[in-house]
């Protein structure tokens, strides 16, 4: 698939199924990610890859950090890595730089994500790119090794669709871009 199609057709799926890329397309897809632009050669990102059976303690690590008040939150949590074959849980390690401040490097490993996303779909794969409270938590972290100051950028759930032709929503350019005199 050639780079321009890969941008106007990928779609992000919702539910995710078996086949997931295999270890040779994963390093393909790893590539793309350390290809983003990032602004001092920082390199703030770090990506932790969970598939098969790791996906039942990450919704189990999910639960004791976030205390759920209620069975179903709890049920939903625990349940939640199991929407795809695998995840990659994408983290901005902030450095202190006097010339890169934070956003950049989230923005960074934002474009890393982005181009998994695009790779995967190239590859004949599918994504979705989620966060939510457990992105945010610092107990979820904590539990992750990570440190309070890292932020979670995104979980990026990888597989393949089971969706056929999801619909790409038409959009103007002229909405969103103007010349600037
Ligand atoms: C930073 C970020 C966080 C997101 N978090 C979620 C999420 O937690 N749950 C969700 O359903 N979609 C989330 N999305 C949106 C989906 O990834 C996706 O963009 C959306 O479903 C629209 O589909 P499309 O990308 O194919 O247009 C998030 C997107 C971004 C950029």
């Amino acid at each position: 698939m050639d780079a321009l199609t890969a941008l106007h057709t990928r779609k992000a799926s919702p539910k995710l199924v078996e086949p997931a890329p295999s270890q040779d397309e994963l390093t393909q897809i790893y590539q793309a990610a350390l290809r983003a632009p990032d602004h001092a050669m920082l390199r703030p990102w770090r990506f932790l890859v969970i598939k098969g059976e790791a996906r039942n303690k990450l919704g189990e690590l999910f639960v004791s950090a976030m205390q759920p008040d209620t069975e179903e939150q709890r049920n939903k949590l625990l349940k939640a890595p199991l929407r795809a074959p695998m995840i990659i849980v994408a983290v901005s390690t902030i450095t202190e730089h006097p010339k890169v401040p934070a956003i950049e490097q989230i923005g960074s490993t934002a474009a890393a994500i982005q181009n998994m996303s695009l790779a995967a779909h190239a590859l004949g794969y599918a994504s979705i790119w989620r966060t939510g409270a457990v992105a945010f938590s610092d107990a979820v972290k904590l539990s992750l090794d990570l440190k309070t100051s890292d932020e979670i950028v995104g979980l990026l759930y990888l597989g393949s669709s089971t969706y056929e032709n999801i619909p790409i929503p038409e959009i103007n350019s002229e909405d969103y871009f103007e010349e600037w005199t």
